[in-house]
């Protein structure tokens, strides 16, 4: 289970995030929803390591992550597919993928549930990253944060300028990785239609706080919505 208790963040002496909290178990959805800038990736880069919290806790099953670096957060379960994908351009499909592999074991491969999930990957193994189109990048940076074998899956807008067919994809994958194999996922959207779909719970936040937080069946749509256009 994840647990962020009452977190601050700052960019110098800006003040990015106060005091917010989000939890998620295995086999549960949590979608963070806001506006542009409201601090929803800063939120997400806190929980993995990129950005250094000032104050608050995030519990992940059971042990405290505030003050270990990103590499030891991935070994300890957390994956991440950024925002923007962060696809190398100039790599293989293949090497993007095993990229994922520098803190695994020695002689680790991509699991094949990577291909299953996303077959165009085995397809185009041998293709450059940046000749991919834009959902199958997503694809790419999806199956590059499972190639390290996560519990915990955090992702950034994975629907950001993605075909409809592809989001319906990725809808899929991430509900079988919640209710076939039991992840914990975090999702920041933009589409409340798309978070509602897929999640358990629903945390909406307005200028780095959480404005709105609860059970996606006991949200009042008509709020989230008002706090998602003022
Ligand atoms: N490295 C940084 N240094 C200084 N300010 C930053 C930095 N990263 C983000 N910010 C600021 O922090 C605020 C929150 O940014 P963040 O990227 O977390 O928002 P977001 O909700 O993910 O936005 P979007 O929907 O556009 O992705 C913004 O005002 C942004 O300009
Ligand atoms: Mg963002």
């Amino acid at each position: 289970m994840l647990q962020v208790t009452d977190i601050d963040l700052s960019y110098g002496a800006s003040r990015c995030l106060r005091g917010v909290s989000l939890s998620v178990g295995p086999g549960q959805v949590a979608a963070v929803l806001g506006r542009n800038g409201v601090g929803k990736s800063s939120l997400l880069r806190s929980i993995i390591g990129l950005e250094k919290i000032q104050g608050g806790s995030i519990l992940w099953e059971g042990n405290e992550m505030r003050g270990l670096g990103p590499a030891e957060r991935a070994r300890a379960g957390i994956g991440y597919v950024p925002q923007g994908r962060e696809i190398f351009p100039f790599l293989t499909v293949q090497e993007n993928l095993e990229t994922a592999l520098a803190a695994a074991p020695r002689g680790s491969a991509v699991p094949d549930e990577v291909f299953d999930l996303f077959p165009i990957l085995r397809q185009f193994l041998r293709r450059r990253g940046g000749d991919l189109s834009g959902g199958q990048q997503q694809q790419l940076a999806i199956g590059r944060a499972l190639t390290a074998r996560p519990r915990l899956l955090i992702l950034d807008e994975p629907t950001e300028g993605i075909q409809p067919n592809v989001i319906k994809d990725i809808a899929k994958v991430i509900h079988h990785l919640a209710h076939d194999r039991n992840f914990a996922i975090v999702l920041v959207e933009q589409y409340f239609e798309f978070a509602r779909d897929l999640a358990d719970t629903i945390t909406v936040m307005v200028r780095g706080e959480v404005a709105l937080s609860g059970r996606t069946s006991e949200l009042d749509e008509a709020e989230v919505r008002k706090l998602l256009t003022v």
